[in-house]
């Protein structure tokens, strides 16, 4: 399981309102206890901070905000001594119009980096390049810059200006930049809209979709053969570095041709679980199209409810605890690598921003209220944070849910647990999806052991069909056999085919 950090809002070491490194450190044992394998770092690098950190003015340091490139050093060193991964942002497609690239590529036509970013005349009725609109305000996705009288592409902020990858000269930078962060041991990366990389400006967005950002529509076919130089790049450290990457597009199919032959991204995010809704069906659906997509590639999938982009899937289930606690199982045992957002495992809600506090021009401050790690005022936070608590962080603190064995910060660790200790969950098959009324149902199987997953996505009760197997764990706490409570999950270890008995116990 990846536990992603966003550092802002983990936790903060100096006071100064904002989560650091050093923070992160003084939680890994929190972390190895939950059960964490991997964390993923928002980035930390410097930056104007205009779209928090995803606007990079240098790839190969840490913005003094977060701490050093000493105290990156010895996080790294830490998290794996205490058997933890860590994947480090990488945000490949646009930097920040601080950065000293875009610096020099703005101030003249002649400049050595003019073709680093993609520049393009008004066409010749004085129009744009393209009808393409940029992420969140709705404006387009050219910005003119008087100094040299041409547009130049942002698919975000104004102040994110677009790389030109098919220059090879940027190519070699970023990929200079991996080799950086990988020679100080990092694990890999979570790459930020890699299916952006390349894009045909010449061609218009379809006048259907007006109004809509032009991130969710790229795809195009060269971005592929960049990420094979970049698998090459992580390639030359072993075959133990990965890639993950945010492949914007919500179909599971084409998301999945983006880990080519085995040659491209080691993983990709599958945001389709992240917009589907709370229903048998919905989830019986993607969960049948991811299977298909990805087993087609040979692909390992991955889960996830919740990012620093989204409400979080306990504000989106409206604080139905039931729910909550069902959709945290559902992640933990679909088959794939699940991305958990820092303070899914406490039921974390979105907070309430007053408008005198909203930082973020995305409008996603709420998703990023600061982890309550005690009960009392400040939450463990020594000075006041940059975006206000939740409002139920004072319950819904660390502290709190770690002596609650009916937590949901316990049923996280447990399900984990039961995760690593159970092949079947870990690595197993899928197979045997169905839907019977508001229930779901599959089968994780390695060997002999078979694991049957069964969903209540109704509010009411009913009666669970007879199994000759024994309930290894429910999202509700006490098992009680017979019965599907509302909302609610339980983990099947199902009889071995052809024996009476009980199975097997499970091996600690
Ligand atoms: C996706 C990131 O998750 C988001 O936070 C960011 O604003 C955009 N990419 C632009 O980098």
């Amino acid at each position: 399981m990846v536990y992603q950090i966003y550092p802002r809002s983990f936790r903060d070491s100096n006071g100064d309102g904002v989560g650091d490194i050093n923070g992160i450190r003084a939680q890994l044992p929190y972390l190895a206890w939950l059960g964490v394998d991997a964390i993923w770092l928002s980035p930390v690098y410097p930056s104007p901070m205009r779209d928090f950190g995803y606007d990079v003015s240098n790839y190969v340091d840490v913005d003094p905000v977060f701490g050093t490139l000493q105290d990156f050093d010895a996080l790294v060193h830490e998290a794996h001594a205490a058997g933890l991964r860590v994947l480090l942002d990488w945000i490949p497609n646009h930097t920040s119009s601080d950065h000293p690239w875009f610096v020099d590529s703005r101030a003249s036509r002649d400049s050595a980096h003019r073709d680093w970013y993609i520049w393009r005349d008004a066409k010749p009725d004085g129009s744009l390049p393209n009808n393409w609109i940029g992420a969140w305000s709705g404006e387009p996705a050219w910005t003119w810059d008087q100094t040299t009288d041409q547009y130049y592409l942002h698919c975000f902020l104004p102040s994110q200006p677009d790389l030109s990858w098919a220059n090879v000269a940027v190519r070699d930078a970023m990929h200079e930049t991996l080799r950086f962060w990988l020679d100080r041991g990092v694990d890999g990366f979570r790459m930020d809209v890699v299916h952006l990389l390349s894009k045909d400006v010449d061609v218009d967005d379809p006048e259907d979709l007006r109004g809509l950002s032009h991130t969710p529509l790229n795809d195009v076919p060269v971005t592929h053969e960049y990420l094979r130089e970049i698998r090459s790049v992580l390639d030359e450290y072993g075959n133990d570095r990965v890639s993950v990457g945010e492949v914007y597009l919500f179909d599971p199919e084409r998301v999945a041709t983006y880990y080519g032959d085995g040659d491209e991204l080691h993983l990709s995010f599958n945001f389709a679980s992240l917009f589907t809704a709370w229903r048998a069906d919905a989830w019986r659906d993607v969960i049948l199209r991811t299977e298909e997509a990805f087993s087609a590639v040979g692909g390992w999938p991955t889960w996830v409810l919740s990012n620093h982009d989204n409400a979080r899937v306990a504000t989106r289930l409206l604080g139905d605890q039931q729910r909550v606690r069902a959709a945290l199982v559902l992640l933990l045992t679909l088959r794939g690598t699940p991305f958990l957002y820092a303070g899914e495992e406490l039921g974390l809600e979105d907070a309430v921003i007053p408008p005198d506090r909203v930082a973020d021009p995305g409008g996603r401050d709420g998703c990023r209220a600061p982890l309550p790690w005690t009960p009392e005022p400040g939450h463990g936070w020594p000075g006041e944070p940059w975006l206000p608590f939740a409002d139920r962080a004072a319950e819904q603190s660390v502290e709190v849910q770690r002596v609650d064995d009916g937590s949901m910060l316990s049923l996280t660790r447990r399900v984990l647990d039961l995760r690593r200790r159970t092949a079947a969950l870990r690595s197993g098959s899928l197979d045997g999806v169905r839907v019977e009324r508001d229930v779901l149902s599959f089968d994780r199987a390695k060997g002999v052991q078979r694991i049957r997953v069964i969903v209540n996505f109704a509010t009411t009760e009913c009666e669970m069909a007879p199994v000759a197997g024994r309930i290894l764990l429910s999202s509700v706490g006490v098992v009680n056999p017979g019965v599907l409570r509302a909302g609610e999950v339980v983990i099947l270890e199902l009889a071995p085919v052809g024996s009476d008995g009980p199975p097997a116990p499970l091996s600690d």
